[in-house]
């Protein structure tokens, strides 16, 4: 646990090696320049230059490692190196751009809560500006909060976690916790989290100077998602510690907006919950009246996380700010439709969906745009409420829930993420385990609407 910025050097260490990137369609010229006995060498290591290889050289007494490399600028290209090169203080003699550079802390990661690191990851001299750092230790902070169980991950858990956020960078922080989320009037919070035996709350941080741009960020915070009385199966329910992931990702996105100082004034509203069976667990055909005063009617308990949404984006929608941003792992039909890698995003606003689509490309962090089809409404209409909390039907199941939560959204500029928040493979820089997906896409997105020379 903790941060991943330590594995990037502000000083070259004394007997710092260095490191030679080598495209892979310059291998055979490149080589060309070499003694015959590095060629050799190269060879007996089977080296060709492809992406994920790299390779020990000795030249002129001096040791260097020489990478493959398929000429994109992202978390790839050094994100394998700091867990398969030896221990050590490494810099590099091609010119990188932040994005590789954070490939390698990213990929340094490990989880240690519970068992001892496997090694030290090789660290790396770059010139890297302090925003990268801040970015490595906001996903490692977002990861850590994933891959934490459900029982050391309880809603108080997660608003602890805030609260320390919240002291270092001077923020308010408000936590309506159990009962108290009755007399907010955040009757669905409550309703999806009272069965657990940690109690359900709602965070409220808010940060920034008062004149700047108002933006609001929300996460999904189910640190346990069993299906409530609509139980999951064993397979739907072993990765559902994950169910807060959306929470860790505006976690992880407000520390690297409060660290770099991004002028707006922020707010994060995290609604956190188990969603447990017990005697008094919510029930398919309750209705509940939510805080913006709709009436919900439960068609399947399992749909509680537009739940813990609803009341959190009313919430949100009511001091009208320039901006809500949402994160959620929402459905399953988000993951049928564009994979587990891939974030999908709703959006109000043709202009933000479009530039925020551009920013994580340029990130290595990639969203893709879903309809809010209004006329697909009908298939949430409720025979008893305002509304139901989710399609009977299966089909287009993230657009349905996307409706559902823009009905409590007023007019104000929305984007939604329904993300997997989850490595189920590792790639270089992504370790299998929790990955705040979508989080440096958005970061990107803020800079360059609100950062300096914006
Ligand atoms: N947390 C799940 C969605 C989920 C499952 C996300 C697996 C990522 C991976 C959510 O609460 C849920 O159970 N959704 C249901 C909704 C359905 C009951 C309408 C789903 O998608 O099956
Ligand atoms: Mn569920
Ligand atoms: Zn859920």
């Amino acid at each position: 646990m903790g941060t991943l910025s330590d594995v990037l050097l502000y000083t070259p260490g004394e007997n710092s090696i260095p490191i030679v990137l080598v495209p892979t369609d310059e291998f055979e010229e490149w080589q060309g320049f070499l003694s015959a006995g590095d060629r050799a060498w190269l060879l007996r290591q089977s080296f060709t230059a492809k992406p994920g290889q790299s390779a020990w050289l000795e030249q002129d007494g001096i040791a260097k490692v020489v990478c493959g490399w398929n000429g994109k600028a992202d978390l790839a290209t050094l994100g394998h190196l700091p867990m398969s090169l030896p221990e050590g203080d490494y810099h590099l003699e091609s010119s990188v751009s932040s994005i590789q550079v954070l490939g390698w802390a990213l990929g340094a990661y490990q989880f240690d809560r519970y068992k001892p690191a496997s090694r030290k990851p090789a660290r790396l001299f770059a010139n890297t500006a302090s925003d990268t750092r801040h970015a490595a230790d906001a996903v490692a902070l977002g990861r850590d909060l994933i891959n934490t169980p459900a029982e050391d991950m309880k809603p108080s858990d997660l608003s602890e976690e805030i609260n320390r956020m919240a002291k270092t960078f001077k923020a308010n922080l408000r936590v309506h916790v159990g009962d108290e989320l009755l007399e907010l009037g955040a009757r669905t919070i409550h309703t999806v989290g009272r069965a657990a035996d940690a109690p359900p709350v709602l965070a409220d941080m808010t940060w920034g100077d008062p004149g700047h741009p108002k933006i609001t960020l929300v996460g999904k915070g189910v640190t346990f998602d069993s299906g409530g009385l609509d139980i999951k199966p064993a397979s739907g329910m072993r990765q559902m510690k994950k169910d807060m992931g959306g929470a860790a990702i505006a976690i992880g996105l407000a520390y690297l907006i409060m660290a770099t100082e991004l002028p707006v004034r922020l707010r994060l509203l995290i609604p956190a919950a188990e969603n447990a069976i017990s005697g008094n667990a919510f029930r398919p055909g309750d209705v509940i009246t939510t805080l913006k005063g709709l009436t919900v009617e439960i068609d399947n308990t399992d749909a509680e996380g537009r739940l813990l949404l609803c009341d959190a984006l009313a919430l949100a929608s009511e001091d009208d700010p320039e901006l809500i941003i949402d994160f959620a792992t929402l459905t399953g039909a988000a993951r049928i439709a564009v994979g587990t890698e891939i974030s999908a995003m709703f959006s109000t606003s043709d202009e933000v969906a479009q530039t925020l689509h551009a920013h994580g490309e340029s990130v290595d962090d990639a969203v893709w745009r879903m309809p809010i089809h209004e006329d697909y409404e009908h298939m949430i209409k409720s025979n008893v409420a305002d509304v139901l909390n989710c399609s009977v039907s299966g089909y287009a199941g993230a657009t349905t829930a996307a409706l559902f939560l823009k009905k409590f959204v007023n007019g104000v500029d929305w984007v939604h993420f329904d993300i997997m928040a989850f490595n189920i493979r590792s790639r270089p820089g992504r370790p299998e385990g929790g990955e705040p997906m979508s989080l440096r896409a958005v970061y990107q997105y803020l800079a360059k609407r609100y950062g300096p020379g914006a």
